[in-house]
Formats: C-alpha cells, structure tokens, sequence
C-alpha cells in the first residue's frame, strides 16, 4: 500500500537520510526539526483514532527522548492498522490549539506521505510504569521552573513559560519532563487507582504502583509538604477517552481499575493516557462514612463547631435535606455551625432579593426534622431548634451566581451558647472590637463584616464576625469567612510556571484584613477565644496567602494532631485538598482541640450522589479560662509553632 496523492510535493525536497522518531522528539521539551520536512521514519502502528495514529520507532539508550510520535492525517490513519510497521515521510510540527495558549505543544508528524507498509501483526512492548516494571514518575515537583518557596504554588505565577525555556528533560526529577518524555508512547499502567471523580469529560486522574506522598487512607492523594515543598504529585495522570470507543468506568476516589495500556499525548491542557480499552473496576471502596466521634459537650465551656460550604443553597434546593443530614447524623447537632453559600429566598432568580431568612428557616426546620428522626445522635438530647443569623449583601455585590447572593451564616443552638447582645450589622458597616470599663470585650456590631467596603472584597463574600457567650457567661469570638475563589487558574500541566493561582493576590489581601482584625482582639486581650473558619479556597502549603495568621493563630490540625494526609475536604483534578479550614487563638490552642473532617461527600457514590462539592468539618473546642479539670474530655496538647 501507498500513498501517493503527495509524491510531487514530495519531489520539492531532497531525500534526506532517513529519520529515527527519537530524534524528531530529543531531548527537550520542542523537537530541534520543528518545521523541517523528515523522511522515512519508521515505526509500528501502536494506536489510532479519527484523526491519526502514533508509532513506535527504534528505542534509544536515552531515556530522555521519546520513541513514539503522534502521526495527524485523517485520511492516512484509514490506511494503517495497529501492529503494521510504516515508513513514512512528513513535516515535524510542535502543535496547540490556538484557543489554548496555555497548552504545552505536542510533537507531531503532519501532512505525511509516501506510506509504506512494510510488514503487519508486529507487537510494540509497552513501557510499564510500576515500581516492578521499567519507569516510574518522579513523586514531588512538575517542573524545573516551579521556583519559589512554596514550590508550585509559589507567588509570583507565570515567571516563565515552559515551552520559551524549552529546557532539557529531567525525567527522573520533574513530572512534566517524565511525561514529555513518554509523549507519543505505548505504557501499561499496572494496577492504577483513581484519585477523583471523573472530569467533565469523563476522564479519570489515576495513579499506578510507585511510592506517593500524601496518600490518604481512602486512596486519594492529599496535597502536603514534602521537604518543606508543596508536594504536586507529578506522577498521577488523566485517563481519557478509550480509543476503542468503550467507556471509562465512573471513577471514585480509591476506585481500583485494571491494568491500563495506552498512548500518552498532550490534549486540553494535560498529560493524558488514551487507552487502547477501557479498564474495568476491581474494587470500590465503601461509601459508608463515620460520623464525628464526639458530639456537643455536657461541660458550658466545651463548644463543638462544625463548618461546611452547602454549596449554592436557597429554599429550593433538593439537596436540604441532605445537608440537615449530615449536620444531625455526622456532624452531631455542633453547638455553633459556621455555613457558606447560603443564598438568597428567590435562590438564583436575579430580582433584587438578598433577604434568606427562607432559606435558613428552611434548613433549621430539615434539621429540626431530622433530629426527631435521629433521636439518638446527640447522646445529651438537650436538643433545641437551631437559631441563625447572616447579614444579607447589596445586590449582586458578593460574586457567587448572579442573582443568588451567596453569604456566610451562622446558625446555633440556643441551649448552649448565645450572641452576645447588641445591633447586628449591615451590608457596608464594619464591626469593630471595643473594651467596656471592665475590660471586656465585645463588638460594635454583632454579628458585623469585617471592614466590608475595602477593595479586598470586591465582588466577593465579606466575613461576618460575632462575640458569643456560653450560658455561663464566658465569651469568645469568631470569624466565618469565605475568600475568593480560584477561577481563572491555569492548568498544572500548563505552559505558564508556577501555574497561575487564580486570585491569590486577592485572598492574601483577604487574609490580611481578617487577620488585622483577629490582631484588633488578641492585641486587647491576648487569651481571647477566637476561632475562623470557613472556605478559604487555597491549600495550607500555599504560606504567602495565609502568612498574616501566622504570628496570630494555630491550624486547629496541627493543634488536633491530625495526620496530613488526612486534612481534606474536596478533591479537585488529582488532589484531595484542603480549601476548608479552622484556625483558633493561643488560648484555645493551649487548652487543647479536636477536629475531624468528615468525608459525607468526596466519599460518596458518585460526583452526583454527594450534597455539595465539599466536606464538612467539625470541631471541640474549649472556651472558658476555667481549666479544664482532669477527666473533662480533651487531651490538652501543646500547639507546635506554625499557625
Ligand atoms: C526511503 O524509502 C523509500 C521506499 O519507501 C526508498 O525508495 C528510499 O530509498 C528511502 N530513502 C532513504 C533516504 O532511505
Ligand atoms: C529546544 O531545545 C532543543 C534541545 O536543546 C533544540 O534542539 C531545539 O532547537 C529547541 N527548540 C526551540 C524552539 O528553541
Ligand atoms: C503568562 O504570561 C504571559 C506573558 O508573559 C501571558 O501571555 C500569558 O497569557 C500568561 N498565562 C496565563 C495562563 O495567564
Ligand atoms: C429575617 O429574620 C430576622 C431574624 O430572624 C428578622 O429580624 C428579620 O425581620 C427577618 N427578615 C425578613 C425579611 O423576614
Ligand atoms: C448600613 O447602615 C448605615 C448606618 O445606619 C447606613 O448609612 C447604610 O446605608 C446602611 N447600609 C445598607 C446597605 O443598608
Ligand atoms: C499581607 O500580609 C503579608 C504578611 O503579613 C505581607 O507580606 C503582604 O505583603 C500582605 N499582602 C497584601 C496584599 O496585603
């Protein structure tokens, strides 16, 4: 068989030597004959979709180059079989998408002609990428251009762009280094499992038999620190569209999948493994969560808090009962539960309504239910009706879905502690802390938004501050807050190095307003009770957001104790990850905590079976000056240093 519809363009150049695929991929991350017409370049048909086909060459001795190469030729790839050995000419081209600026090029070979098949059947070894086979990814940094002390979530992002430095490949050192020089390749990927739910298109991130830091119990990897860098697990891929046309299995966190053979590529902004076939799943894990292992205390001054983004909710939402749910059953009815996204009593309807009372009401009254349907999840069965209070936001002011005015609320329980009494806030009037003649403490506004007409929080949710008291009269103070989100961040596997971390320099902002007003309290009494929480949308290990606290307040897990790998309340791309977090003063840290994120969501069945896109958390805290007398529960531990 030959193609001969361009033998005469063919003729326009001088048969050069034959090329071998290794030297059109080298040892960079561009091909050195970008542009240039090659000829003869054999290789066996490894794969083939609708557009084209990859091939295997001659492997060389470097691991650095690449011997698979992606062919593009619609109308060629009709004429090739896999397991057929080709010579064939072409033009190399480092190829992406014009709507894609940020993609990483893929190496092709284009307008090919003069197809020989020179033999059929042939059988490519797959590179297998276990510890037991012949290469494995290296397990903390993507790229060599990662530079700062936060690693790949250093500021500033888009110091460099990839492809300008088009340096020299460290596979054994940099992920997207191993993954370039695997581009084009047949891999077998023994054993793999699934890090998340599938994406938007139905691909799955998995990781395969190799050493990772940051794996969870459940089979997810958490984002932590390694060496004091923000681990990126450079080592897990995504999964894409099975070239036979089979179906990938609706992926969970830990799902187990067969072994998966495929081609690696580069499409929409990622590594990607097109497998030959569809994996099927060996093993699921169970969806069954355990709930908080403590519950409100029987002690006034042992306060638990529960903290949980409900995820767009209004009167409307299906997902209500849901949520009362896990606050009853999982979370245990916390004395205080610090909520976002709750949204206006018209929900995503643009009409001017902020007010949501409805929807707070509507929550309060599922809960109420479902505490009557679980009479034995608070073991005190001191029960009462929730309270809430928020502050509703001028129209269309605090970003989230136009129209759904989302905010941050409270809600309580009346038996256990109190607002401390005094004039709510507004949309616009900041609170403030002020000393009564007793030196005590308390807020101008209660609750208030912390300083709500700053730039920082432009087109984004304000925090709400309010002073408590417990029903013996100790007080103690807390944040509830919701920073901006990480829109507009570009892709891990991108081209711009640290990837872009959308709005981070807002959330630094944003952090450094809470803080100085967190600083307002503890500089007038340094043993203040303090406690913030909320959605902060940014990992722990990304320090230049959060380095305001530092000096102020403790992670309430570093407090807790609680394993790294297990701080995690949403799984985005290859990560389970933090974004929810709790902070607490001094004086709370000193007399000990206890928190446990309870995975309702990321464990659930499916991305559609969960009740919002985040885990809720819930923690015991102590709030009185009073010490704690032997036997009262929590373990005082002493706080190491951090936040
Ligand atoms: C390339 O292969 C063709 C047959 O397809 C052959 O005629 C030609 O001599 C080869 N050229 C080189 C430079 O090897
Ligand atoms: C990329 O680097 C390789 C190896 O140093 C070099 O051969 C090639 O010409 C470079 N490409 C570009 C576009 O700079
Ligand atoms: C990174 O910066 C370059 C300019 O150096 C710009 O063209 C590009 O759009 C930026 N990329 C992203 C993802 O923001
Ligand atoms: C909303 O509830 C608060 C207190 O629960 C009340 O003061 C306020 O009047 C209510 N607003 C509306 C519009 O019902
Ligand atoms: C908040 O209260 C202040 C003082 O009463 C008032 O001037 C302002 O207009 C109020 N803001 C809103 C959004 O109602
Ligand atoms: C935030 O605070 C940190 C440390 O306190 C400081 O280095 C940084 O410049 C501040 N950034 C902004 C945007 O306020």
């Amino acid at each position: 068989m030959r193609c001969t519809t361009l033998t005469s363009l063919a003729a326009l150049f001088t048969a050069a030597a034959s090329t071998k695929i290794v030297d059109i991929q080298g040892v960079a991350f561009q091909s050195a004959l970008a542009g240039q017409w090659v000829h003869n370049v054999t290789g066996v048909v490894t794969a083939k979709d609708r557009y084209g086909f990859w091939v295997s060459g001659e492997p060389s001795d470097d691991t650095r180059a690449s011997n698979g190469l992606r062919v593009y030729s619609p109308t060629v790839a009709k004429k090739v079989e896999a397991g057929d050995l080709v010579s064939l000419s072409g033009r190399v081209s480092e190829f992406r998408q014009a709507s894609r600026p940020n993609d990483l090029y893929l190496t092709e070979l284009e307008i090919p002609y003069n197809l020989d098949v020179l033999s059929t059947g042939n059988v490519v070894k797959p590179v297998v990428l276990s510890r037991d086979g012949d290469r494995i990814p290296p397990s903390t940094t993507l790229s060599a251009h990662d530079t700062g002390p936060d690693g790949w979530l250093s500021v500033p992002n888009n110091v460099t762009l990839l492809e300008s430095a088009n340096a020299t490949l460290y596979p054994n050192k940099y992920g997207l280094d191993f993954w370039e020089s695997l581009e084009g390749m047949l891999v077998t990927i023994p054993s793999p499992v699934a890090a998340n739910f599938p994406d938007m298109f139905g691909s799955v991130w998995v990781y395969g038999d190799w050493d990772i830091p940051g794996r969870n119990e459940r089979g997810g990897l958490t984002i932590t620190f390694v060496d004091e860098t923000p681990d990126a697990h450079p080592g897990t891929i995504l999964v894409g569209k099975p070239l036979d046309g089979t179906r990938l299995p609706k992926s969970v966190v830990g799902m187990a999948l067969s072994d998966i053979t495929g081609v690696v590529t580069y499409q929409f902004g990622y590594y990607s493994v097109l497998p030959l076939t569809a994996p099927t799943v060996l093993s699921v894990p169970s969806v069954e969560v355990t709930p908080a292992t403590f519950s409100s205390g029987t002690q006034p001054c042992e306060i638990t808090i529960g903290d949980y983004n409900v995820e767009n909710m209004s009167p409307r939402s299906h997902h209500i009962p849901r949520i009362a749910e896990h606050i009853v059953k999982y979370l245990n009815s916390p004395d205080i539960v610090f909520l976002q996204e709750i949204q206006d009593d018209s929900g995503p309807r643009n009409d001017g309504v902020v007010t949501a009372n409805k929807t707070l009401t509507a929550l309060v009254r599922a809960i109420t239910k479902e505490q009557a349907g679980h009479p034995h999840a608070s073991p005190d069965s001191r029960l009462s009706t929730y309270s809430f209070v928020d502050i509703p936001p001028e129209n269309n002011m605090d970003g989230g879905k136009a129209g759904g005015n989302i905010r941050v609320a409270y809600l309580w329980r009346p038996d256990r502690v109190t607002l401390l009494p005094g004039y709510k806030g507004n949309a616009t009037r900041a609170t403030e802390v002020v000393k009564d003649g007793k030196g005590t403490l308390s807020l101008s506004l209660n609750p208030g938004r912390i300083d709500p007409m700053s730039i920082a929080w432009e087109d984004t949710r304000k925090p709400l501050a309010a002073a408590w008291q417990t029903i013996t009269g100790e007080r103690f103070f807390t944040v509830n807050v919701h920073l901006s989100s990480k829109r507009d961040s570009s892709s891990q596997h991108g081209d711009a190095r640290p990837p872009v971390n959308g709005h981070a320099e807002r959330r630094t902002h944003q952090v450094n307003i809470t803080a100085a007003f967190v600083e307002s309290i503890l500089s007038k009494d340094p043993l203040a009770s303090v406690i913030l929480a909320g959605d902060m949308n940014d990992f722990i290990q990304t320090r230049s957001v959060f380095r305001a606290l530092d000096p102020l307040l403790h992670d309430i897990n570093e407090v807790s104790n609680i394993d790294p790998v297990e701080r995690y309340t949403y799984v985005y791309e290859q990560h389970t990850q933090e974004i929810d977090h709790m902070f607490v003063s001094d004086a709370v840290a000193a007399r000990g905590t206890e928190v446990e994120h309870v995975h309702v969501n990321t464990w659930a069945g499916s991305a559609n079976e969960r009740a919002s896109d985040h885990d809720p958390s819930v923690a015991k805290i102590w709030v009185c000056d009073k010490p704690r007398e032997v036997g009262q529960g929590l373990v005082v531990q002493i706080p190491g240093g951090g936040y």
